[in-house]
């Protein structure tokens, strides 16, 4: 066996020696701390073998097999038996140091060194957490060539800029099931995100079985609830990939679920329902009354011993206080403890859970709110208001983590959340030591309008940009490189089986009525659901959990890449760096978009679903046209009239508004073509 190992290794090298080098950009998502590019590449074919010397345990075996069963998925490369095979004579030989913690810890060594020469590829680790993302690293430089797939000679020297990247998912507002969250958890494991935050209870469900207390998920989840053998399972499906979990049980707000079995916690009298709406509702717990720390005793106990992970999050985020303020018991309770404020309330009340949760041997994490000078240093701050709360935590002596600016829910462009560094702002003049307690931050997926069909569509690939600011060097902020090794990942999730791709057509075709989407998905390429809360504040009717998901805002992409790409074109142009094809490309798209709406309509019609875009259809087809009009104007260096120009304008600046709570996001850059053609920059285009 091993002769014949060696055998096709020879042959690898000879077959590589023949293909004639390709100046590589490498796709990878996180970048790497170091990357040396070497010569050729070592191909990946049939008889790829993969050694394990030094240490191993049965998590980096497992870790070998998914790394095997991925490669198949990525090349096809079904039916070969691409088991482990002895050192040294392997394609892949992995150095593993020590096997680290059971119970995966914040700050464990996750550097790893991945040689790639042409005819074998060395990955050595300190631990197998870092054999795990050198794994990681390894698939996603697996690329087609004319020869065979393969992957390029390469030396990484890598390791994470922060101990904490995490991916925070809401299933309360819409319960999302576990095959979902776990094939989620793979594309976490993609791009080195090592924290799944659980957001497990909120106003609209308790979602996790407790034992000692049925009626949390009894009575306050619609039946929708993990079971605790579910919750162990996620777990150890995290833990394979090297994910730590982290649960949060929102209090003493965002509550209402609670209650509905438990109203005796509540600081109102009840009764409770399950809310179905968003956005801060009054219901509070109760934190003057001793039998509210007895239950939480025995919860936070129960699930300090589920949850095996250090951190445990006890939320602590928008108490709108009404509660208090109206319950004279409450008030009484705070005039007798010199509470003078709301604030001060619920500082008492988290210091008290505080000193539950550390009795559980857990450490409290809780979002920005929790700050207060009466908490212990030991506790972590999690930002979400600003990104100031982080420094100022760290310059009190708390550790932090940022998602302000990481909210995925915003549907911001991936550009914007890769602007964000946890170490800019405030944080940029921390001490040494104050930075240190910066640990990382979170991309959050609130659930108000996400379903399972849709929420890996929300998540990827813009997670991935966050992943990698989490990760790689502050100074790898390039947008461009960003963006197309972006687009390059995300095809690669695919074929991970998430859905983020995939369930886009599909939506499409249920909300037409047909197979036949091509013009539909002309318009829908080009249109953007409404971004910050504005969904909320534009819904035709108060938006519920019982409101249908299934219109084109929920079908289309948080970002454009039609959009995007198109406003590269338009900006060369304008630069007079159009090359004849960058000008037949762009009027290509304006003519489709132009000429879509008379293909579009007899769809529209057939579809109730479809009334909605209607006007972005006819809205899409004028600026089109308009487009095409601009780049005649400038083709023959003739100033617009001014008429033709406002009115063109004024076109534009409806386009511009939102329809059906989306937003047409080629708007701008016709807007530009249009100003362009009545200005002066008509000589700067290219011919
Ligand atoms: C939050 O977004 N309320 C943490």
């Amino acid at each position: 066996m091993r002769v014949l190992l060696l055998v096709l290794a020879l042959v690898s090298v000879f077959v590589s020696s023949a293909i004639p080098q390709i100046q590589h950009t490498l796709s990878l998502v996180p970048m790497p701390a170091d990357v040396q590019m070497g010569t050729g590449q070592l191909l990946i074919d049939p008889s790829f073998s993969v050694a394990i010397t030094g240490h191993t345990d049965v998590r980096l075996q497992r870790a070998v097999d998914r790394f095997l069963s991925d490669l198949r998925r990525l090349t096809g490369m079904l039916p070969l038996d691409m088991k482990p095979a002895d050192s040294p004579y392997a394609t892949l030989v992995i150095l593993s140091g020590t096997g680290g913690k059971d119970i995966e810890e914040l700050g464990e060594d996750e550097s790893y060194k991945l040689e790639i020469n042409n005819s074998a590829a060395t990955l050595s680790a300190a631990t197998t957490l870092g054999t795990m993302r050198g794994l990681e690293t390894l698939l996603q430089l697996v690329e087609m060539t004319p020869n065979g797939f393969a992957v390029p000679a390469v030396a990484i020297q890598d390791k994470p800029r922060f101990p904490w990247r995490g991916l925070m998912i809401d299933v309360s507002r819409h319960f999302i099931p576990l095959d979902v969250l776990k094939r989620n958890l793979d594309g976490m494991a993609t791009v080195k995100l090592n924290v799944f935050h659980w957001h497990l209870s909120d106003n609209q469900g308790f979602r996790v079985e407790s034992k000692k207390f049925p009626k949390l998920q009894g009575l306050g989840s619609d039946g929708l609830y993990y079971t605790q053998d579910e919750v162990r399972d996620l777990i150890g499906y995290a833990g394979d990939r090297g994910i730590r979990v982290v649960p949060e049980f929102d209090m003493p707000g965002h509550s209402t679920a609670w209650f509905v079995g438990y109203p005796e916690l509540a600081s109102g009298p009840g009764p409770y329902a399950i809310e179905r709406q968003w956005g801060i509702f009054d219901p509070a717990i109760d934190p003057t009354q001793e039998r509210t720390y007895k239950f939480l005793d025995d919860l936070i106990g129960e699930m300090a011993t589920l949850f095996p992970d250090q951190f445990f999050h006890i939320g602590g985020d928008e108490v709108n206080g009404k509660q208090w303020d109206a319950n004279p018991k409450i008030q009484a309770f705070m005039r007798l403890h010199d509470l003078k404020s709301n604030q001060d309330l619920q500082a008492y009340f988290n210091k008290r859970v505080q000193l539950i949760v550390t009795k559980h041997g857990k450490t409290t994490l809780g979002w920005d709110e929790v700050l207060h000078p009466d908490l212990p240093k030991s506790i972590v701050i999690q930002s979400w208001r600003g990104q100031d709360s982080l420094a100022a935590a760290a310059k009190q002596g708390y550790r932090g983590l940022l998602s302000y600016g990481y909210y995925l829910d915003l549907i911001w462009p991936a550009s914007r959340h890769y602007a964000i560094d946890p170490m800019s702002g405030a944080a940029a003049n921390l001490t040494p030591e104050e930075s240190q307690r910066v640990l990382g931050g979170e991309a959050c997926m609130w659930s108000e309008y996400v379903s399972p069909e849709n929420v890996d569509s929300r998540i990827w690939p813009r997670a991935a940009a966050i992943a990698e600011r989490l990760w790689s060097p502050q100074n790898v902020t390039d947008v461009n490189s960003m963006y197309s090794r972006l687009d390059e990942i995300s095809r690669r999730l695919d074929w991970l089986g998430l859905t983020h791709n995939s369930s886009y057509a599909l939506m499409l075709r249920r909300i037409a009525g047909t197979d036949d989407i091509s013009s539909l998905r002309v318009l829908a390429d080009v249109v953007e659901p409404v971004k910050d809360y504005t969904r909320e504040e534009t819904a035709p009717a108060v938006p519920t959990s019982a409101t249908p998901l299934n219109r084109v805002v929920d079908a289309v992409r948080p970002e454009s890449t039609t959009a995007r790409h198109f406003t590269e074109l338009v900006d060369a142009l304008l630069a007079g760096q159009a090359s004849p094809e960058t000008k037949a490309e762009m009027i290509a798209l304006l003519h489709q978009w132009r000429d879509n709406q008379t293909n579009l309509q007899p769809v529209l019609d057939k579809s109730f679903l479809l009334k909605e875009v209607a006007p972005l259809s006819r809205d899409l087809s004028a600026l089109g046209g308009t487009g095409l009009n601009a780049l005649d104007y400038l083709d023959r260096s003739e100033l617009a009239p001014d008429d033709w120009k406002t009115e063109q304008l004024g076109l534009i600046e409806q386009a511009k508004t939102q329809k059906g709570q989306l937003l047409l996001m080629v708007a701008p850059s016709v807007q530009k073509l249009v100003e362009a053609s009545a200005g002066h920059a008509a000589s700067l285009v290219a011919k």
